[in-house]
């Protein structure tokens, strides 16, 4: 039943055509559909200025303010989440760090507005933004309240609506939208389609007048911690665990039981929708076209390899003593050496906190 009502969730964001669910008003599906149809045109896109961005002035999960002018000077992408979302929030993150790391060192932003005002402060994002890409400066995931946030979504012609169906209290767009260095909207793109993710890639790269670089070949535990297999795959409740998976036995959401092989392993990871293991709302984004061939099977070795049990795979973790979160222990994790040993905290912000105890 859990699965049936976040795949009907799914269905609405990525289809934005089913009618008569009744917890949202006619409005709102214009608007979804106006930025679902421009997210539709996969290779058709001139890049011609679309509108003008909307102007904000927001707090980042650093405390720094964030503005259409600040952001001015170089391209910029900007996509709507919330942390606590377990549907497809997620999935649009993975996407927006697969992004990330497939525009290396290329000058661009990349923005996150929360649709979660009552919830997501500077502190809970710099949490989350720790979790998903810790070495990421380039990203900045914005704090709102209802008054700033209403503007936005209208300025971006895009939704997020309370809703009481599902597993989620926000339905929201699953769009990214790409501006130039000018603040005029350029495209806007559906990341779950695999053309329209490498048209986002492409054209982002050829505002910024970069090529997206190769990446250079990497260990599996590095990729596995790179594609942010871990934020997902190490939390039980939102994925399945991988150690141990080879020669088991798992049950799909239509009941079958399939042999784990390779292949399998191999098709979970390219055409995750193929074989949805069963008891999982959320969706696994596809690695087709963000890795190539090699790193592909380096990552099918790795996760063959991953023994049952225990958070193996996942980087190091620490506790944050002030918001109790569980943060990603890496190199600029904000931390302070006591006697007894390294305090990690999820931003500066906690770690002031600390210090002034
Ligand atoms: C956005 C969350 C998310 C990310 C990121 C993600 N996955 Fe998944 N993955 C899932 C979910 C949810 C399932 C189970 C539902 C399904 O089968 O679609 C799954 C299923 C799988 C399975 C099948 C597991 C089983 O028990 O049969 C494999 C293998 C897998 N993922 C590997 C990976 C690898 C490797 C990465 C990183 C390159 C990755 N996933 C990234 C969410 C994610």
């Amino acid at each position: 039943m859990k699965l049936e009502t976040g795949a009907l969730i799914v269905v609405f964001l990525f289809g934005g055509t089913v009618l008569g669910l009744g917890f949202l008003v006619t409005k709102t599906h214009q608007r979804q559909t106006e930025a679902n149809e421009l997210a539709h045109q996969a290779g058709k896109r001139k890049l011609e200025a679309l509108w003008s961005a909307p102007d904000f002035d927001l707090a980042d999960q650093r405390g720094t303010r964030v503005s259409k002018a600040s952001l001015a000077g170089r391209p910029w992408v900007v996509n709507f989440i919330f942390t606590s979302c377990r549907s497809v929030c997620p999935l649009l993150t993975a996407k927006m760090v697969q992004l990330q790391r497939k525009l290396p060192g290329v000058d661009v932003q990349f923005v996150s507005i929360s649709v979660d005002p009552a919830h997501d402060d500077p502190m809970t994002l710099g949490a989350y933004a720790q979790q998903w890409a810790p070495g990421e400066k380039r990203w900045s995931l914005l704090a709102t309240t209802p008054a700033s946030l209403a503007p936005v979504l209208a300025g971006f012609k895009v939704t997020a609506e309370p809703s009481d169906a599902g597993i989620d209290p926000i339905v929201h767009s699953s769009v990214f939208v790409l501006v130039d260095a000018h603040g005029e909207v350029r495209a806007l793109y559906d990341s779950e389609h695999r053309e329209e993710f490498q048209a986002l890639v492409r054209d982002t790269a050829t505002l910024a007048r970069a090529q997206p670089a190769p990446v250079q070949a990497r260990t599996g535990e590095q990729l596995y911690a790179q594609l942010s297999c871990g934020p997902c795959h190490d939390h039980p409740g939102l994925a399945p665990a991988l150690g141990g998976l080879m020669g088991k036995k798992v049950e799909l959401d239509n009941g079958l039981l399939v042999d784990v092989d390779e292949g399998y392993l191999l098709e979970s990871i390219l055409i995750p929708d193929a074989k949805r293991v069963r008891g999982y709302p959320l969706r696994m984004p596809t690695y087709d076209g963000v890795i190539d061939s090699a790193e592909l099977l380096t990552l099918l070795q790795y996760v063959k390899k991953l023994p049952e049990q225990g958070p193996v795979a996942a980087p190091k973790t620490a506790v944050d003593p002030i918001c109790h979160m569980e943060v990603t222990v890496a190199e600029d994790t904000p931390h302070h050496d006591a006697d007894g040993g390294t305090v990690w905290f999820c931003s500066e912000t906690c770690r002031a906190k600390y210090l002034a105890r």
